[in-house]
């Protein structure tokens, strides 16, 4: 089955940082995990380089929006290989094919009759490039996320219709109840549609920088609208020679922040159902990464640099705290010391000993060859047994609950420590006990194979040492069924060394 996953597209005013890092990879981890599932998987990410979130930081420093936009796209894609996403396309929508795709789907809802040309007048924050209703207001007529002064603007507009979409988007989210996860952005969204829509402003005369309207050349899109469409129109060119779009479309799952909830979860289903396309099958909703109390955000000051914290940590690390810290869907506090505190405890320690423990003591006590042994129960059974932990994570993820599969991973990975506590191999070797010594090191080798392999989706990298210095080929889901023994495994350095010998 075709699996679509996207993340949304970044404004290329500034360089990346974690908080962008965040929503990609939350959508590698499920397209990682789909393609262990044997699933086709397309993921998608890619930047967003019109409208006033480009043009007016470009005409501060004096140079071209396309120039500044060319200056940090590479930026992004950059975050993303060392993030180690494993996107099949970038997306930029400076992209010409683009262009010529949002035309020719813009031109479908103007000649279904779902544009038409009004007056504007509200609370525009340019860096958001959205008008706020009066209840969205900060204080002083401010914008509640970039804490700045708004302007009221009045101007001629082309607007969509998007009020009489309200039935058709009260019967989506009424006929799919996974629509948009987690359900309490769902209900957010669905109250949002049932308090009435109003028409949205669909392009604006004084934009310099965006796309032309394909029926009113005087007018130019608002950035939105072009944005939006990446998700369709990638598709059409993503490959070479290719229409991949009755492959993968609908998208199974669109990733993004709270803060453009109504974007995805309103505008975008209303709009393809304008261009007579059908809407995605699902979108996820994360909360914000927070330094201190405050959204980390690049106008605010207060961002922790990907680059550098994969500089220190490694990028599996980073990919790890993220979604152990913080319970996924809901907002919280990151901080490097609370990075440095997780990463020894649990990765250098629990994850990283447990590894080297084992792949030692099998090179040890048997040559460096897993021994022939029947699994011991006492290892698959219970609440934190390793029988059936890939249904489980499998289970997780289709409801999108990421920190949850994760603590049930690590659950796994303290109760083969506990094991090693409980069995003592050393004293095992000591006293001759061949049989049992056998049972305690095939059941912590299978152990570690199969919780890499669950690991694999969230720490691609190291676990990718692991699996081959264990000698597993695969990475699928199939491989979660017990092995035999006689692989011949290596030791490996560790694999979250200590951050003393980091730094
Ligand atoms: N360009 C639009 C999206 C268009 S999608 C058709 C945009 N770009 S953005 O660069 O401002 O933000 C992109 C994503 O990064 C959003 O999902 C946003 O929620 C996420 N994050 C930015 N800062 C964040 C945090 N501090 N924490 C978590 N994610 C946040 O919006």
């Amino acid at each position: 089955m075709s699996y679509y996953v996207t993340t949304p597209i970044y404004y290329v005013n500034a360089e990346p940082h974690l908080g962008h890092a965040y929503s990609t990879i939350a959508a590698d981890i499920l397209a990682r995990h789909m393609r262990q599932r044997g699933e086709d998987v397309f993921f998608l990410t890619g930047t967003d380089e019109h409208g006033e979130p480009v043009e007016l930081p470009a005409e501060r420093e004096g140079i071209p929006p396309q120039e500044l936009a060319d200056r940090n796209a590479p930026r992004f894609q950059e975050m993303g290989e060392r993030i180690g996403a494993s996107n099949d396309f970038f997306i930029r929508t400076s992209d010409p094919r683009h262009a010529a795709k949002v035309a020719e789907v813009m031109q479908r809802v103007y000649d279904n009759g779902h544009v038409y040309e009004g007056i504007y007048e509200g609370w525009y924050c340019p860096r958001c490039a959205d008008f706020k209703t009066e209840r969205e207001l900060g204080p002083g007529n401010t914008c509640p996320i970039h804490e700045i002064p708004l302007e009221r603007e009045r101007e001629e507009n082309w607007f969509f219709r998007l009020s009489a979409f309200e039935d058709d988007l009260k019967r989506l989210y009424a006929e799919r109840p996974g629509f948009v996860v987690p359900h309490y952005r769902r209900n957010e969204a669905l109250s949002f549609i049932e308090q009435g829509l109003d028409d949205v402003s669909l392009s604006r005369p004084r934009l310099k920088w965006g796309m032309v309207l394909p029926w009113d050349q005087s007018q130019r899109m608002y950035v939105w609208f072009d944005a939006l469409l990446n998700y369709y129109t990638a598709l059409s060119f993503a490959r070479e020679g290719e229409d991949l779009t009755k492959r993968y479309w609908p998208a199974n799952r669109h990733v993004l922040g709270k803060d453009i909830l109504k974007f995805h979860a309103v505008i975008w289903p209303a709009l393809l159902l304008a261009a007579g396309i059908e809407p995605p099958r699902g979108m996820v909703i994360h909360g914000f990464l927070l330094m201190g109390e405050k959204k980390m955000s690049k106008s605010l000051g207060n961002v922790l640099d990907p680059f550098e914290a994969i500089e220190r940590f490694g990028s599996d690390a980073l990919r790890f705290y993220c979604f152990r810290e913080v319970s996924f869907g809901q907002d919280g506090a990151i901080s490097a010391a609370g990075f440095e505190a997780r990463y020894e405890t649990e990765l250098a320690n629990d994850w990283g000993n447990l590894v080297s423990r084992t792949l030692a003591m099998v090179e040890r006590y048997r040559d460096g060859v897993v021994p022939e042994a029947d699994a011991d129960p006492a290892l698959e059974a219970g609440e934190d047994g390793l029988a059936g932990i890939d249904e489980r994570v499998s289970e997780l993820l289709d409801r999108i609950e990421l920190t949850q599969a994760l603590e049930e991973i690590w659950a796994r990975v303290r109760r083969l420590n506990r094991y090693v506590e409980e069995t003592r191999p050393w004293d095992l070797a000591r006293a001759g006990d061949d049989e049992r010594l056998d049972q305690v090191l095939y059941g912590l080798a299978e152990g570690i194979r199969v919780l890499a392999l669950a690991l694999h989706a969230y720490m691609p990298a190291t676990t990718d040492r692991l699996l081959e210095a264990l000698g597993e080929p695969e990475r699928g889901l199939a491989a979660f069924g017990s092995r035999p023994g006689g692989a011949s495994i290596e030791r490996i350095p560790p694999l979250f060394p200590k951050l003393e010998a980091v730094a």
